[in-house]
């Protein structure tokens, strides 16, 4: 590929699609940085309990974020973040934030300070960005989008898999996916920016696909970016 290539990819999807995954992979084998948007509506959610800001207030948490700040750090693991300087990357994690982090996404005026701002990490190209709203939304005109899905069965698998690599105890099968489906329904129906594939996303449905693959795919795409415009 040509050095001075500095493209923006969008990488957007339903939770558990293995969207970090893979756009950390993709970072690390392009040189680019890794954008993580969900974290930064994670990181707002966790200041909003603590500072007892309710998550239905729309106006009342876009102020809140107008008075933080959210640093994304790319790393091969995956963004470490900061919300006012302090290390928040394992606490955003956790089930609660999850949770609440949606509930905070579906605000006009929270996505419109998120948006600016994720703006402005992207402004110098060279980044794989990924989220809900990327390719339709934060950067409709990327040089390359896709839109990664997999089936809710592999998705629950790996939200499983990934919670007893991290706690080393398993995750109850149900209750992951209930939760899966109700932030899923969430994302999807919400009014402002709904989670929707872009009309010139390339989809990859990776349900039977290893990581490699996945990675293999979207490189091929990279190089060949008008692969884009020959979609079916
Ligand atoms: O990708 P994630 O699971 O860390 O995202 C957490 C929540 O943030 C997700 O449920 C929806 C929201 N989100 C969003 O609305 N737009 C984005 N670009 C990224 C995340």
């Amino acid at each position: 590929m040509d050095s001075r290539f500095r493209p923006v990819i969008a990488i957007d999807g339903p939770a558990g699609a293995g969207k970090s995954t893979i756009a950390g992979r993709l970072a690390e084998r392009l040189g680019f940085l890794n954008i993580e948007t969900g974290a930064m509506y994670r990181a707002l959610s966790l200041k909003a309990i603590e500072s007892g800001t309710a998550v239905d207030d729309g106006p009342a948490l876009a102020e809140l974020a107008r008075r933080s700040r959210i640093e994304l750090i790319p790393t091969p693991e995956g963004n470490r973040v900061l919300l006012d300087g302090a290390d928040v990357s394992a606490r955003i994690r956790q089930p609660d934030i999850t949770d609440s982090a949606s509930r905070v996404s579906v605000h006009p005026e929270v996505r419109e300070w998120m948006v600016a701002q994720q703006r402005e990490l992207g402004a110098q190209g060279g980044v794989i960005m990924e989220g809900r709203d990327i390719g339709t939304v934060v950067f409709p005109d990327a040089e390359l989008k896709v839109f990664l899905d997999a089936s809710p069965n592999v998705r629950t698998e790996r939200r499983l898999a990934q919670h007893q690599q991290k706690t080393g105890r398993p995750a109850e099968r149900d209750t992951v996916a209930a939760e899966l489906h109700e932030r899923d329904r969430r994302d999807r129906t919400r009014v402002n920016s709904p989670l929707v594939a872009a009309e010139d996303a390339m989809i990859i449905d990776s349900t039977g696909l290893s990581v490699d693959e996945v990675v293999e795919r979207i490189l091929a795409l990279i190089r060949r970016p008008s692969a884009a415009a020959e979609k079916p």
